[in-house]
């Protein structure tokens, strides 16, 4: 009775042509982070393959271990999604910020995304050396964002056990940028 994940997403997400800029077209998931029951399969369906992976595996220490002790998440959208996932799990969460907004000692990097650069900045002692970390976002384009993320996660000593999006964008080459890690989406279009 219920559809496909991918199939649900992308009924309820809406492409906007030459968002912000020309030739660009916006996946836009606000309308699916709005509806209560797609928004649970989706923060539910971010979790799940990281379960059954078999890189992950080799991290596990017994049944109840999911694979990874904290969330990360990436400004702004991944926050959305990152605390939720974070929650069903059982872990914490942690800040991945643009620049200027993180108080304390941090790391930075900057990056290159479809539509502009950024620097991305992570507080130095928000993860140890060896924390198995879920690195979550909303979107996958370029992969330039989640590059940065994963630098500076790495950066820490910490792990990446798996990256998880809503939504990969194939053509522009993202997953590869992302290699070895293993990325997990709910919808590649
Ligand atoms: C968007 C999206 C990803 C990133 C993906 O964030 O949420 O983080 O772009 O693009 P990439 O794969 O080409 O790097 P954006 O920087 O627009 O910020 P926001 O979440 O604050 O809207
Ligand atoms: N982030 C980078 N490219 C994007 C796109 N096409 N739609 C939504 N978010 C994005």
């Amino acid at each position: 009775t219920e559809p496909p994940l991918d199939e649900l997403i992308a009924s309820i997400a809406v492409d906007v042509p030459d968002f912000p800029e020309p030739g660009v077209v916006f996946r836009d998931l606000t309308p699916v982070f709005a509806d209560a029951g797609a928004f649970r399969r989706v923060v539910d369906g971010l979790a799940a393959p990281v379960l059954t992976d078999p890189r992950v595996a080799a991290l596990r220490t017994g049944d109840g271990d999911p694979g990874f002790d904290v969330v990360v998440g990436v400004e702004a959208r991944g926050f959305l999604l990152a605390a939720a996932v974070a929650l069903a799990a059982g872990t914490g969460v942690v800040p991945v910020r643009k620049a200027g907004k993180l108080p304390r000692e941090r790391i930075s990097a900057e990056y290159a995304l479809e539509y502009g650069t950024a620097t991305l900045e992570l507080h130095t002692d928000s993860l140890t050396a060896g924390q198995r970390v879920l690195v979550v976002d909303d979107v996958l384009a370029t992969g330039g964002t989640l590059e940065a993320a994963v630098g500076l996660v790495e950066r820490l000593g910490a792990v990446v056990s798996a990256v998880a999006v809503v939504v990969e964008l194939p053509a522009l080459g993202g997953r590869q940028k992302l290699a070895p890690h293993s990325v997990h989406a709910l919808w590649t279009t």
